[in-house]
């Protein structure tokens, strides 16, 4: 995360030390730099440029998810960015920033009529279908609304993606997708439909994958679909590969973002030129994490240290609704003091007010702080904040983005106000 870095033993985003930025807006806080945004999208869009074909060029469609911040899809979307969208409040999202819809792809197995709707209104790029269901529906409405509904199927290519198990999807027995065997039948049925527009084929076999190799092995079995269809007269367009690459939390060693793409796009190239005849098809891809989580950290404040038996807590003023991946996957974040001190380290359990034993943000570290201390949990701007609640009526943190010397709020904190204004008590 080399945009957060010491200066003088203060902890900055960018130029900006944290504790400026603290006391301006206060904890617990979302700070994200806009210079590791543009960065982390560009190792996508330059490596796209300079292997692309001309005719083809890729998109990168930025998996909303991940970090769903009006001013960070604005960001995005002015580098060029597409986006991979999952609900109809994702694609509002995108509209509201000011991005184009038409950029938009649509993920995700549940969508609803209203959804569909409103993704067709907005001229969207592609819905990644994910059942034969749904491609009914979609023909269904398409028509309805006199108009035809551009379409992949997300195809489950039954590749074990070696990541963590919740966070896996392409392996046959998760709910993604349509099984690899049945893909080519499915679009067999949607070219014979009036309102459907076969462009694509996709896959996402899941998310923090450190190796390339799964995402390899996932692109080789696309491409035995995409001929064999090509053979029956379905000429494709694109080819979407999912998400992207996972990040270093801790020790990971995750491939490089351009050396990943450049072996992709040998097998592209190679498989194109052999059994493609030559032809162009475009590259999608649809990477989060990648681009926002190291980005981004969660500032918070230490309210009080504590000794139960022979345990030391530091009771920070964040917790699991702000941050829950800790809670949920176990997953380790490092955590860095604000201010490097100059006194001995007591091992901590860092954890937050919320009445449950699995609310914590890390175990067991070693930290020089006192109570009023400001910590930054470190690689928080992926599934960060998208993923926050309000338990314990907790306003959720507000959103900072630096821009070099600058700081811009871009989500105010919540109120408790904000937590009860749809409730009303019975007359
Ligand atoms: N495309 C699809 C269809 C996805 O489901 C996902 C993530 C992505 C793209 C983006 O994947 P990425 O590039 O970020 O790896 N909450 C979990 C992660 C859930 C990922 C869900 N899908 C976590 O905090 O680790």
């Amino acid at each position: 995360m080399t945009h957060f870095a010491y200066r003088d033993n203060i902890l900055c985003a960018d130029h900006v030390p944290l504790t400026d930025i603290a006391r301006q807006y206060g904890t617990p806080l979302y700070v994200y730099s806009k210079t590791a945004l543009t960065e982390n999208y560009l190792a996508y869009a330059d490596a796209l440029k300079k292997y692309q074909h001309p005719e083809t060029p890729g998109l990168v469609c930025f998996s909303v998810k991940s970090n769903s911040n009006l001013a960070v899809l604005k960001i995005l979307g002015d580098l060029g960015s597409g986006f991979d969208i999952v609900s109809g409040g994702e694609l509002s999202r995108v509209i509201a920033a000011g991005c184009d819809p038409r950029k938009a792809i649509f993920s995700g197995v549940g969508k609803t009529k209203e959804e569909i709707r409103f993704a067709l209104e907005n001229d969207i790029l592609c819905f990644n279908i994910e059942s034969p269901a749904e491609l009914n529906r979609i023909n269904e409405i398409a028509g309805e609304m006199g108009t035809t509904a551009p379409i992949s199927f997300r195809v489950n290519p039954d590749v074990d993606a070696k990541t963590h198990p919740y966070i896996s999807t392409g392996l046959k027995e998760n709910k993604f997708g349509v099984a690899f065997d049945e893909a080519f039948d499915c679009y067999k049925t949607a070219a014979a439909m009036p309102n459907i527009r076969i462009t694509g084929i996709d896959c996402h076999i899941g998310s923090q994958l450190l190796d390339d190799g799964p995402l390899l092995e996932a692109f080789d079995r696309l491409v035995i679909l995409v001929d064999r269809l090509s053979e029956a007269g379905i000429e494709l367009h694109h080819i979407d590969i999912g998400g992207g690459i996972g990040i270093a939390y801790h020790e990971e060693k995750p491939v490089a973002v351009p050396d990943y793409l450049a072996r992709l796009y040998t097998r592209i190239n190679a498989w194109r030129n052999k059994q493609y005849g030559g032809k162009p098809i475009q590259l999608m891809l649809e990477p989060g994490r990648s681009i926002s989580g190291n980005a981004g950290v969660l500032l918070t404040e230490v309210q009080y240290l504590k000794t139960n038996t022979d345990k030391n807590y530091a009771i920070v003023d964040a917790a699991m609704n702000d941050l829950m991946r800790p809670a949920l996957y176990d997953a380790w974040h490092t955590v860095l003091p604000v201010h490097k001190r100059e006194m001995a380290a007591a091992t901590y359990d860092i954890v937050g007010p919320i009445c449950e034993s699995g609310d914590w943000l890390a175990k067991q570290r070693d930290l020089a702080v006192t109570s009023g201390d400001l910590l930054a949990i470190m690689s928080a701007g992926a599934y960060g904040m998208v993923m926050a609640s309000n338990y314990n009526t907790r306003g959720k943190a507000a959103e900072v983005i630096v821009d070099h010397e600058q700081v811009h709020l871009v989500r105010r904190r919540e109120s408790a106000e904000d937590l009860f204004a749809f409730e009303k008590v019975l007359p």
